[in-house]
Parts: structure tokens; C-alpha cells; sequence
């Protein structure tokens, strides 16, 4: 993808003495006293600031956080844990700045961060005033929010199109090659993990890797109802029977590629959805009417570790089973496993694939961990983000 990279604007010196506004995405969880929860995305952000100070440029950053209103400051829509966090991880005091709009005063060498974005009025809609504002704070514009790569807004997006000088940070373009690396140019096989309760929900996203992986593998309620499309019954298990034809067309157009969806062929059943209610293995054919699948089968699972292992490419969206209980939890490790023990350049996406990244330690052996949401679902779906269509366009127009 033929983007501006910030790291060659510094290695050129171009960032020295300039004004960098970095657009990042700090949208952290926080419990109800405000303590952030899990702060991934702000470690995330640092290599960007670090090495825009170490250019020398005069740093600006912000980040929205939650979906506030725009215009009413609430106390819980502030930076300000992250303003705490981000100064213990830089090693250095992080100022918070709020009504930033008509201008901020900093020096080279120094940074700011800016309150919530989304507190702008115009941000969401991507006001073209607010847009233009925002782009005359700055020489360099430089996007590292893959988490919300995906919106167009004012301090994403409009941003992008009127700053002198428009370019991706290393978070984001780690981000573009790792997407390049499996879906673009994938080393085949090249395998996927969708799963998740709902079909519905990830339907764009098997439709379109259905026209472009060797194997599909589904898992969670989405199995349950590729089962169904097989002629399976899977007794009170979570399905959407109204999807079943969409499910048969998946299967359809893999086979017709002479690619495949693996289907179950055992499963570990249960009679309630219970941490502690009794886990029972049998084969896909024999579910009864009052069983629920709460995880595929340890054959199964075995099958699918041992097509991973020989996978080119894997791309990892979705835990297999119910993995916070522990008696449904083994098909979701054997695969993290296997994923893990691959020679497969992996990419993984997702807040409960993250989950059960953390859950098995295997961060290290994963070739990518995609810090994007909703922005890593649209990328698996084939859609192009607003985000990088921008700075292909302003990178087109700079040659
Ligand atoms: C996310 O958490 O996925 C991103 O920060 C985007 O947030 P949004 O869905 O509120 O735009």
C-alpha cells in the first residue's frame, strides 16, 4: 500500500522543528472509578510520540475516548488516565490540554496531549470547518490510530485531506503489512478462524474470505449453524436457522475455489450454560435435541491443529468454544496452540481472540496482534478504511 511513512519523513529529517499532530487511538477500558483496565493501545502509541520527540518536531497528540457528546465535557470523558499512564510509559510529564481548537502552544522537543477529540463539535460528522481547524495546528498529520481506522472523522479523516503534510505513524503501518502480509500477498494455505456467536454478525466477512482462503474454519455458534446447513442437528444450541442458506452458500462457493469449511465431527456438549455444568464429548451426528455445543471435539480440534501446522498464512478472529469455562475451553487452545506452534505468519484480531492470547500466553509466538476492533472486522470483511484510502490519496498527490 503506498502510503507517506512518518519514520521515513524523520530518517530524512523532515519532522525537525515541525508541528506533528499524531492522531492515535487511546480508547482504553476503565472500570467505574476511571482506572484503566487494559492498556495495550496506549503502550501501542508510544513508539510514534518517541520518535516524532526524537525528531525533533513539536508534538501534539489525541485520541476520542468512549462516544461522549459533543460540545459537553463530563468529568469521565477526559484523557486524563491516560494522560497519568502515558507519562509513566515516556518517562516524562504528559500536560493535558483542553479547548484546543484555536491553537496550542508547543515547542520542539516538547508534547501535549490533547482532550478527547469527540469532544469538538463537527468531530464525528467530519465537519469540514473543524477538519480545516484542526489541520492548521500542524505541518505533519500523522494517523496511528488503526483502532479507529475505520471512521471518517474530523481528526481521522478531514484532517488528513487538508494538512500540508498527511502520513501514517509506525502503529498504523505496522498494521497496513501485517494486513498486506496475510490477506494481499498470503503464503498459502492460507487459513482463517472465524467464530463468534452470530453468523449475522460475521457474514460479510465469511462471504469475503470464502473468495479468498484455502480453509475456513468457523467455530462458536457460527459452527453450530454450518452444521445445521450440513443436515447436522445441534439440539438448543445457539444458531440462526433463518441463515442456514447463507451458510450453504459459503460452503458452496469454498468448494467451487476446491477450498474447504471444516465441519465439526465431535463436540463437547453440556445440558445448561454453566461454568460447572458436566461436559460431555460426542460425535457431531449423535447431539441430542436437549444438548448444547459449547466447544468443538478434541478430534476435531486435533484435525484443524494439524491443518494450522501446515498453514502459509493464518488469520485468527474468534474463540472456538466457551473458553472462560474451563471444561469447554480446550478446542480454543488447541488452536492458540497450534497457531502458536505454526511456522504460518499469523495475524489475530479481535477483543475475545486477545482474550484467549493472554489466556494461553502465546503474545510472542503470534506473528501480528492487531490492535483494531471494529477496524480489524472491516479490513477481514474487504472493505478499504477510510483511513488508508486518505493517505493513499495525499501520498498519490505528493509524487
Ligand atoms: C474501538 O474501540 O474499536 C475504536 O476505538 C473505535 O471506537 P468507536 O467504535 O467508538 O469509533
Amino acid at each position: 500500500m503506498n502510503v507517506l511513512r512518518f519514520s521515513d519523513l524523520c530518517d530524512q529529517g523532515r519532522a525537525r522543528g515541525q508541528r506533528v499532530f499524531i492522531r492515535a487511538d487511546l480508547n482504553v477500558p476503565q472500570d467505574d472509578a476511571g482506572n484503566i483496565t487494559e492498556d495495550t493501545r496506549i503502550r501501542a502509541s508510544i513508539p510514534c510520540i518517541q520518535m516524532a520527540l526524537d525528531a525533533g518536531a513539536a508534538v501534539m497528540v489525541t485520541s476520542h475516548l468512549g462516544r461522549p457528546t459533543e460540545g459537553a465535557f463530563k468529568p469521565e470523558d477526559s484523557l486524563a488516565p491516560v494522560a497519568k499512564r502515558m507519562a509513566e510509559l515516556l518517562g516524562r510529564p504528559v500536560p493535558l490540554k483542553a479547548d484546543w481548537v484555536d491553537g496550542v502552544d508547543v515547542q520542539p522537543g516538547e508534547m501535549v496531549l490533547l482532550e478527547n477529540c469527540r469532544l469538538n463539535k463537527g468531530e464525528k460528522k467530519n465537519d469540514e470547518a473543524l477538519a480545516r481547524k484542526l489541520a492548521s495546528l500542524c505541518d505533519i498529520f500523522v494517523h496511528d490510530a488503526f483502532g479507529t481506522a475505520h471512521r471518517a472523522e474530523a481528526s481521522t479523516y478531514g484532517i488528513a485531506q487538508y494538512a500540508k503534510t498527511a502520513c501514517a505513524g509506525p502503529l498504523l503501518a505496522a498494521e497496513i503489512d501485517a494486513i498486506t502480509k496475510a490477506l494481499a500477498q498470503p503464503k498459502r494455505p492460507l487459513a482463517a478462524i472465524v467464530a463468534g456467536s452470530k453468523v449475522s454478525t460475521k457474514l460479510t466477512i465469511l462471504q469475503s474470505l470464502a473468495r479468498n482462503v484455502d480453509q475456513l474454519i468457523v467455530g462458536g455458534g457460527i459452527a453450530n449453524t454450518f452444521m445445521l446447513a450440513a443436515g447436522l442437528s445441534i439440539g438448543k444450541s445457539l444458531a440462526e436457522a433463518d441463515l442456514v442458506g447463507e451458510a450453504k452458500a459459503v460452503i458452496a462457493a469454498m468448494k467451487a475455489r476446491g477450498a474447504e469449511v471444516p465441519i465439526p465431527t465431535d463436540v463437547v456438549v453440556a445440558k445448561s450454560f454453566a461454568a460447572d455444568a458436566p461436559a460431555t464429548v460426542k460425535a457431531a451426528a449423535d447431539v441430542d435435541d436437549d444438548d448444547l455445543i459449547l466447544d468443538i471435539g478434541p478430534d476435531t480440534a486435533k484435525r484443524l491443529a494439524d491443518q494450522l501446522k501446515s498453514a502459509g498464512t493464518i488469520v485468527w478472529n474468534g474463540p472456538v468454544g466457551v473458553f472462560e469455562f474451563d471444561a469447554f475451553a480446550h478446542g480454543t487452545e488447541t488452536i492458540a496452540r497450534a497457531i502458536a506452534e505454526s511456522p504460518a505468519f499469523s495475524i489475530a484480531g479481535g477483543g475475545d481472540t486477545l482474550a484467549a492470547i493472554h489466556k494461553y500466553g502465546i503474545e510472542d509466538k503470534v506473528g501480528y496482534i492487531s490492535t483494531g476492533g471494529g477496524a480489524f472486522l472491516e479490513v477481514l470483511e474487504g472493505r478499504t478504511l477510510p483511513a488508508f484510502e486518505i493517505l493513499q490519496k495525499r501520498a498519490a498527490q505528493a509524487n
